[in-house]
Parts: C-alpha cells; structure tokens; sequence
C-alpha cells in the first residue's frame, strides 16, 4: 500500500539542522552557531524531500505515523545531515601502495611524479583497464563512502589525460550516478598532469581542441552529465595561463570552476580563481594572505584536504586564517591513490586536530559549505524543508561523536539514508 510519507525518524535526541534559513553556505559565525534541536523528529515525503524538521512533539501532533512507509524510532541517538565530500579521484586501476613506502622513506609528492610514478603511474593502469572493472572498484568505493556518512560526492576524471580514458571515466561516473543511491557531482579533469611525452602547451591545446570540443557534443546530445571542470595548476604541471584558458573554456560551455591550486608551491592560483569566479578551488596549502582575501571577495569556496597534508608531510592549509578573513571553507576526502581514505568522519577529525577546526566549523564545512562548492546547497547539506531527505542516524547520546571517534564510524552510524531510502 502506498503512503503519503516515506520515512519519519522521530524522538532523536539531538537534530542537527545545521542551519534552517536557507543560507547557501555558512561563514565563520554561522559554522560556529549550527542549529541544533533538542528532542526531534524529520518527515520526508514520498518523493524523498523533506517536509518537516522540528520538535518532536510537534512532528507528532500534525502526523499520523500510520501516513509512513517506515518509521525509525531514534531514541537515545542524534540525527546529522549526509556528508558531503567536495573532492574525490575514485575511478582508477592500480594502487600505490608501493609509493606510500617510498614517501615515508623521504621521497616527495613531485619527486615521484617527475620520476614517471604518481598519477602518470595511475594513468597507465587506467588507460589498458575495461569500463566494467573500472565501475566495480568505483562502485566499491563509492559504497564505502556511503557507509561513512557520504551522501553526495564529487568525482574526477584525470587518469586518462587523452579523449578516450577520460571519456571512459566520466561515463563510468554517469553509470554509478544511474545505478547507486549515492549523489554525484562530476568534473571533468583532463588536465590532471601533462601526459609523458607532451609539452604543456601541446596539452593544453588537445584539451581545448579535441577533448572539450566533444565533451560538449556529448553534453549538449545529453549523452553525458559533466557539472565541473579542474585542472591541477602546479609548478611543473599546469602553469597559470594553461589553467587560465582551461578553466575559462570549461565555464563557456557552462561548467563549474573547481581546481586544484596553491597546493606544493604559491601560484597565485586563488586570485586566478577568483577572478574567474570559480566555485571552489581545492589544496591552498600554499595560499598567500592576497589569495585568501580574494578568495572572501569571490566567495569562491576553499575545499581543504587534510588527509594530502596530513599524508605528504605538507604544511597545514590555513584554515583559521581562511575562516576569520570570510573565506567560505568547505572539506573533502581526496580519495585517490595517494590518499587512500573513503571516510568523511576521519576528515573532520584531521580537520579538528591539524587545521584547528571546532567540531561545529567542521560538521559545516563538510556539510553545507561543501554542497556549496559543487553548487548543490539548495538542495543539500542542511536538514530543510524541500532539501533532499539525505540524513545520518548515529547511535550515540551527541552528535560530536562522529568526529571525536576517530575512525570506527561502522560501529556509529546505525543508518544512513539517502532520499528518504535506508541504505
Ligand atoms: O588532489 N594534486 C593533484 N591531484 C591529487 C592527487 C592525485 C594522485 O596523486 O593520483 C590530489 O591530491
Ligand atoms: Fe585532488
């Protein structure tokens, strides 16, 4: 029998709303101020969206339980948003372990790239693998995610670096989107790194010629959904004008802005994005104080990645200094094969500890602000009415558990959900 309601999820403890006036991202002071209900209940609607958050008394005067498909009582346990991960490289062949022993012996990020490993490494494995392989591990991964909290993620291309992979990543992107519960922002990275053989401005060029050129035939035939464009704009791989004409083609054909910058040496990258209007730029290890202003004046998002900083020995990205400037500051995981990490929690928790983080700012800032940075924050990142019903049930008596934990989230997070669906 079909109901009016999909799921009520009454008597939780604690309902952390995150913000209930419809913000599209929250600065220093709102991340430090979340909305938090006492003693609550959340409707969602046949439909997956939400269409009351309140008191739990309340709830229960204007709702018949009989009206649901499923009821969860969630007494004793606290109510989150979905996690939102701003930053992910999840399809890829190979793994890197053999790196990671070399990078605790001494070698540097570059040092192992300019030695043809790292990413051109991964690009190999990825260009002689089947798209059916390539969706499984992704599938994996993604599930993994999911069951640490994830509800919406971005997904990279860029272990192609040439039409074909790079087109082979994003359909596999497109089928995960089709076949999983999972939301997913997609970006198109083509310029990850300068493919072995190639000049940058030989890479750029097949970048603005051939690979965008048929994007956009794609997208326009509605083949394919592509929402970003990145570039990684470092010394030795995509220098300032390479990314500048990148990213403003990117835009033409209507995507997001939202690259990685600043990130081994100051590149002037976050003033490069501003001034393109990027929604986000990613890394900022290396940010200088006219970047961070401009970035504020922008309000181009900061997604900061403490687990690259945490596992490459980097200096800390600046969060403090990003959050009292009006920098909007969002998180993601990196997952990649350099940074192998599925968990969101794990994030906020390095975020705390390393970047000096409260566990409110970082909740926001993997919450609202990173919904924000894929352009999703009407419809994510907050428990609203009319925002998608995508929300975390945790077994424990407050909320900040999830990230006071430091790993062990499959013994926390008793459901997750994702438009109303129990996952
Ligand atoms: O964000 N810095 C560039 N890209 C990734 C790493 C990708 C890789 O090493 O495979 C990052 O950390
Ligand atoms: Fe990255």
């Amino acid at each position: 029998m079909s109901r009016n309601y999909r799921l009520l999820v009454k008597n939780a403890k604690q309902v952390v709303l995150i913000c209930n006036n419809g913000e599209k991202y929250l600065s220093k002071h709102g991340m430090q101020n979340l909305c938090v209900i006492e003693n609550g209940s959340v409707v969602i609607g046949s439909d997956g969206l939400i269409k009351a958050v309140g008191p739990a008394e309340t709830i229960r005067a204007q709702y018949s339980e009989a009206s649901f498909d499923r009821v969860i009582d969630a007494t004793g346990m606290c109510v989150l948003p979905g996690l939102v991960d701003a930053h992910t490289h999840p399809v890829w062949a190979g793994d890197r372990v053999h790196e990671f022993a070399m990078k605790l012996a001494g070698a540097t990020y570059m040092e192992v790239h300019q030695a043809g490993g790292g990413i051109h490494f991964t690009v190999q494995h990825t260009r002689a693998a089947a798209a059916s392989d390539l969706l499984t591990s992704l599938s994996n991964r993604l599930v993994r995610m999911q069951r640490a909290g994830t509800t919406l993620v971005e997904c990279k291309s860029g272990y192609g670096l040439e039409l074909q992979t790079e087109l082979k990543m994003l359909q596999v992107i497109e089928e995960a989107r089709r076949s999983l519960p999972i939301n997913i922002s997609s970006t198109y990275c083509g310029a990850h790194a300068v493919p072995k053989g190639k000049t940058v401005a030989e890479a750029t060029q097949d970048i603005l010629q051939v690979q965008l050129p048929r994007l956009k035939q794609l997208m326009s035939a509605g083949t394919l959904r592509v929402d970003n464009i990145d570039v990684f704009c470092e010394h030795g791989v995509f220098d300032l004008d390479s990314t500048r004409s990148i990213l403003q083609a990117g835009k033409d054909m209507g995507l997001n802005i939202n690259f990685h910058g600043d990130e081994l040496h100051p590149m002037s990258a976050a003033q490069l994005g501003a001034e393109l209007g990027a929604s986000a730029i990613s890394h900022l290890e290396e940010v200088s104080d006219e970047g961070i202003a401009a970035m504020a004046e922008a309000k181009t998002a900061a997604v900061l990645l403490p687990t690259t900083a945490y596992i490459l020995r980097l200096p800390q990205p600046r969060a403090r200094d990003m959050l009292d400037a009006g920098v909007i500051v969002a998180l993601g995981s990196d997952f990649n094969p350099n940074a192998y990490c599925c968990s969101m929690p794990i994030v906020m928790h390095l975020a705390c500890v390393n970047m000096r983080m409260s566990m409110p700012e970082a909740l926001a800032a993997a919450t609202i602000n990173a919904a924000f940075a894929l352009g999703c924050s009407q419809t994510h990142g907050s428990l609203e009415v009319d925002k998608h019903g995508d929300l975390l049930i945790l077994n424990a008596p407050r909320w900040e558990h999830l990230i006071y934990q430091l790993g062990g989230h499959q013994e926390i997070i008793r459901y997750v959900v994702i438009k109303g669906n129990v996952i």
